[in-house]
């Protein structure tokens, strides 16, 4: 898939049933080919949502989704997703983790090895991929899932909340991992985290969502130069973007 553009109008989303919750309201977003995408909000706000939404995991009750100025119907090909629990295979190695997409595709893994072993080095993992999932620490699994994301050259990245179950210290270097490793495949990534600094951190623009129902309350864009070194944090150009979201997220629990 070529690098996607992503594009909804007034979307909203009630999910089925007597009690049907309505998880998205009138969103309206238009995200450009190879952009670095945060969504912030509060839990329940549709967050998770929205990206089954892009995925076509969900179908949308109102307005429109566009994936490369195409409607979703189904999931499209050529995305990659990572979730906040890595769902490895235990019984398969590292390697034949990461080639699943190419077998569901039904292409040969034979032609992904360069891939595989290209991939593996980019995340530091190289001495790994003949082991199982159960031999890395729970920061090398997550890479691994982000390998597996990447093997058949994805132009949409889904990420909801790939680094939760991390300390932060090894979430710091996921943070500067993932960073570097956009850097290099540069297709566009939706990264749904709880962390303002996270999503200042990674984005291009951060989108932080109202309490549910997910209004789209603002769309930050963040212009700090990449690569971002992680002390870029405790830089005032940082703070300003941090704190003002925070302020978005008082105001919301003043309102909500
Ligand atoms: N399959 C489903 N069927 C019915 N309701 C659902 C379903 N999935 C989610 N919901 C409801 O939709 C709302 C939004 O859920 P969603 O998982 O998108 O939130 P989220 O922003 O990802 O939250 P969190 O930050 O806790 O992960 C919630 O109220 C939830 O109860
Ligand atoms: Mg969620």
């Amino acid at each position: 898939m070529k690098v996607a553009t992503i594009r909804a109008q007034s979307l909203s989303k009630q999910y089925p049933g007597a009690r049907g919750v309505v998880a998205l309201s009138e969103i309206t977003v238009d995200i450009p080919a190879g952009r670095f995408v945060s969504i912030l909000g509060p839990s329940g706000c549709g967050k998770s949502t929205f990206l089954r939404c892009v995925a076509g995991l969900e179908d949308i009750t109102a307005g429109e989704l566009l994936v490369n100025e195409a409607e979703v119907h189904s999931p499209p090909h050529g995305i990659g997703m990572v979730f906040q629990r890595d769902a490895l295979l235990e019984w398969r190695t590292i390697r034949k983790n990461i080639v699943l997409p190419v077998e569901f595709a039904k292409k040969r893994p034979v032609d992904y090895a360069e891939k595989v072993d290209y991939l593996l080095d980019l995340v530091g993992l190289s001495d790994f991929g003949r082991c199982y999932p159960r031999e890395l620490s729970g920061g090398m699994r997550q890479r691994a899932a982000i390998c597996r994301a990447l093997v058949d050259d994805p132009g949409l990245l889904l990420m909801d909340e790939p680094f939760g179950a991390l300390d932060a210290f090894t979430r710091d270097q996921m943070n500067f991992e993932l960073q570097r490793i956009w850097m290099e495949t540069k297709n566009t990534v939706l990264f749904v985290t709880h962390g303002i600094s996270e999503a200042v951190y990674l984005a291009d623009v951060v989108m932080v969502l109202s309490p549910r129902p997910g209004r789209l309350m603002e769309t930050i864009t963040v212009d700090l130069p990449r690569p971002r070194p992680l002390a870029v944090r405790e830089t005032l150009d940082f703070g300003h973007y941090t704190s003002h979201i925070r302020g978005l997220f008082d105001q919301m629990s003043v309102t909500g």
